[in-house]
C-alpha cells in the first residue's frame, strides 16, 4: 500500500502523522520505506533522530525523493516492501502531485482552525486534477491537532463531511504534547515510555479507519464493475 500525507497547508501535522503511520506499519510487522518528498525534510530529520535513539535500528528505510519522477522511483521502491509512507510539504508541490499519480490512498490531516480548513477546494481543486491520472486514489480527510474543549473541531468535522472530493474519517488525531515529545527522539507516540493511552488509542483508530475506508472503497468498484 502507498501512502501520501499532504495538503496545502503548512503545519497541519503531515509529518507527524506520516512517521507515526510508518512507525505503527513497522510494528505489524510490515516492511515499510518512509519517502521525505519534501524539501524541509522534516521526515529525514525524524529518522535521524530515530538513529540516535535506537542506535541506527530504524525499523524502516527511510529515503529521500522528489520532482517530477517521484512516482517512477516509488513505483521501483514498491515491489521492494509492503508499504511506502510518502511525508510531503506544505504546498502544491510537483512532488505532491506525482506521488499522488501513484499512491493508493491520500491521507489530508486538518488542524481545526479556520485557515486551515480554507485550504479544503484547494486540496479539492488538486485532487480532480489528479483523479485521471490515478481514477482509484482514496483521498481522506481528518482532523489533527483537535482540543480537547471548545467545539472548533465538531465545526471543522461538518465541513470536511459535506466534501464530496475527499472522504472525512472521523478518527481525530488530538493536540498532545507526546506526539511533539516522541518526534524529538525520532519515535512514534506508540513507542514512548510513560505510554500515552489516549494518544496511542487515536493513532489505532486512524489506522483502522484508514483500513476500512480502503475497504469499503474497494466494494463500492467491485460493484460498480
Ligand atoms: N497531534 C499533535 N499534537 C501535538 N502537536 C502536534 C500534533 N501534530 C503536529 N504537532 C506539532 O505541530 C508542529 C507541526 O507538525 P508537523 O511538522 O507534523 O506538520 P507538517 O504539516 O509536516 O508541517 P510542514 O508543512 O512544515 O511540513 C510540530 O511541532 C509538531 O510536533
Ligand atoms: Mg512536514
Amino acid at each position: 500500500m502507498i501512502y501520501t500525507v499532504g495538503g496545502i497547508k503548512g503545519g497541519s501535522g503531515k509529518t507527524t502523522i506520516a512517521t507515526n503511520l510508518a512507525v505503527y506499519l513497522v510494528h505489524q510487522g510490515r516492511d515499510v520505506i518512509l519517502i521525505d518528498a519534501d524539501d524541509q525534510e522534516s521526515a529525514t530529520d525524524f529518522t535521524s533522530f530515530r538513529h540516535q535513539t535506537l542506535s541506527g535500528e530504524l525499523g524502516y528505510t527511510a529515503v529521500k525523493v522528489t520532482g517530477r519522477e517521484l512516482n517512477a522511483n516509488v513505483a521501483r521502491l514498491a515491489t521492494k516492501c509492503d508499504d511506502i509512507v510518502i511525508d510531503t510539504g506544505g504546498r502544491d508541490t510537483v512532488s505532491q502531485r506525482s506521488a499522488l499519480t501513484i499512491s493508493h490512498v491520500y491521507l489530508v490531516p486538518f488542524a481545526p482552525r479556520s485557515l486551515d480548513i480554507w485550504t479544503l477546494r484547494k486540496v479539492e481543486n488538486l485532487i480532480t486534477e489528479v483523479m485521471p491520472f490515478n481514477p482509484n486514489l482514496v483521498c481522506l480527510t481528518f482532523i489533527n491537532k483537535a482540543d480537547a474543549r471548545g467545539n472548533y473541531k465538531e465545526e471543522t468535522a461538518d465541513l470536511l463531511r459535506e466534501s464530496t472530493a475527499v472522504k472525512f474519517i472521523d478518527n481525530p488525531i488530538g493536540n498532545r504534547i507526546s506526539f511533539a515529545n516522541a518526534a524529538a527522539s525520532g519515535l512514534g507516540v506508540i513507542e514512548i515510555k510513560p505510554v500515552d493511552e489516549k494518544a496511542v488509542a487515536e493513532v489505532t483508530d486512524l489506522y483502522n479507519g484508514i483500513q476500512n475506508a480502503m475497504k469499503i472503497s474497494t466494494k463500492k468498484k467491485k460493484s460498480t464493475t
